[in-house]
């Protein structure tokens, strides 16, 4: 197992990352979880049936009392103020005050939404965050909590960190292939905006099947090494920490366009990537063809480049004009001066529909 510390202002917490480790880290919390009135597991419903009776058995163990489970709906569908209210609901039925401790069992869709309900149940009580997913090796980190409105993704919300993150990788020999996408899009951003050794490295597997176990492990670890760094340098997102956005002002506008759900957040992540490396190259100083790599790079590994094809350019435009990193309608976008040194750019329309374009005509080449 390894253990990566993050300091915040706020807080100080653990990430354990490695396979079977619930039983030996909550061993770690035992007198905060005996003191606690009541614990709540708030469960992803396809979770619930895969992994639930792993964290469970040893919870009700260590903390010495039957643990309450809340099943959510799978996936993004979580994110509603609908599940958000009956959540708390739960919370007070049970008869939950301040001193309730609150577990998220699922990939990152559960852990925003219950961080979220966390920071807000009486003003805040405590909460483990164990995530299922490769993705959520990025969200289970940070303190970032979210739920979507029918306007926009992630609009409501807060910053509230956890007391500690479990994350259990054994979980993530259920995952579909699909989700096993998504999370190595962020795995990638990770990799771009910081360290061309490690982007050299991915870029030279053929499928992502052909990444050991171990390789997997220390990946995950590494880029949760990479978000802990920034997150302690800029909790609340005041300035590098706008650099994990890479990838994201784009691939928001495809993923809302395409509707939420029908596309996972890294499968759009992704696409984004390439856009931003489009633009580093035009507006700064990366070297060219990079683009062209991690495109090619991303085709071979199975992300589909459809969406660009679906959607018109000034429908993803509007979407990028509301992303929360833009001001005055300009169009805010993390760049790579070269790969491992990210930046800030306000970028002109023209150019965004430029990038979309060139990315357009690649797209088709693939069709061929
Ligand atoms: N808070 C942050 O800093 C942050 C960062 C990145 C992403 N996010 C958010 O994370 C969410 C995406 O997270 P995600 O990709 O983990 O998706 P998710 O939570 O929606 O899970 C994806 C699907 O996988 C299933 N699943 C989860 N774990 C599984 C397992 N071990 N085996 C089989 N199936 C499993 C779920 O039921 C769901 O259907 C988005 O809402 C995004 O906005 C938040
Ligand atoms: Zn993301």
């Amino acid at each position: 197992m390894q253990t990566i510390s993050i300091d915040t202002k706020n807080k100080h917490y653990n990430v354990y990352v490695g396979s079977h480790i619930y039983e030996s880290v909550l061993t770690l919390y035992e007198k905060q979880l005996q003191k606690a009135d009541h614990v709540v597991i708030f469960v992803d419903e396809v979770v619930a049936k895969l992994h639930l009776e792993n964290l469970l058995r040893p919870l009700e163990l260590i903390s010495k009392k039957a643990v309450h489970v809340f099943k959510l709906p799978a996936g993004e569908s979580s994110k509603a103020v609908e599940t958000f209210m009956a959540c708390h609901s739960f919370l007070l039925e049970v008869g939950c005050t301040r001193k309730t401790i609150a577990f998220a069992l699922g990939g990152g869709a559960s852990g925003d939404v219950v961080g979220f309900v966390a920071s807000t149940f009486m003003r805040g009580i405590p909460f483990f965050q164990c995530p299922t997913t490769i993705l959520a090796h990025d969200s289970a980190v940070g303190g970032k909590t979210a739920i979507n409105h029918p306007q926009g993704k992630n609009m409501i919300g807060s910053f509230y960190q956890p007391d500690a993150v479990l994350f259990d990788v054994s979980t993530l020999s259920t995952l579909p292939p699909k989700e096993i996408l998504s999370g190595m899009a962020e795995v990638i951003k990770h990799a771009l905006i910081s360290d061309h050794r490690w982007v050299e490295e991915l870029f030279s597997f053929q499928t992502f099947y052909e990444i050991s176990n171990d390789q997997y492990l220390s990946y995950l670890v590494k880029g949760i090494q990479v978000k802990a760094a920034i997150v302690e340098a800029d909790e609340f997102e005041q300035s590098v920490r706008k650099y994990l956005n890479l990838g994201h002002t784009y691939g928001h506008a495809i993923e809302a366009s395409t509707g939420y759900g029908k596309i996972t957040h890294g499968e759009s992540v992704a696409i984004g990537l390439v856009i931003s490396l489009l633009l580093s190259e035009k507006v700064q100083s990366l070297q060219k063809g990079t683009a062209r790599k991690l495109f090619d790079a991303l085709c071979a590994f199975g992300y589909s480049f459809d969406p660009v094809l679906e959607h018109k350019i000034d429908t993803l435009i509007g979407y990028m004009k509301r992303d929360k990193k833009s001001s005055f309608g300009d169009l805010h976008f993390v760049l790579l001066e070269q790969i491992g040194q990210p930046c800030m750019e306000i970028v002109s329309v023209k150019e965004v529909l430029l990038a979309h374009e060139q990315l357009r005509k690649w797209s088709m080449e693939v069709h061929k």
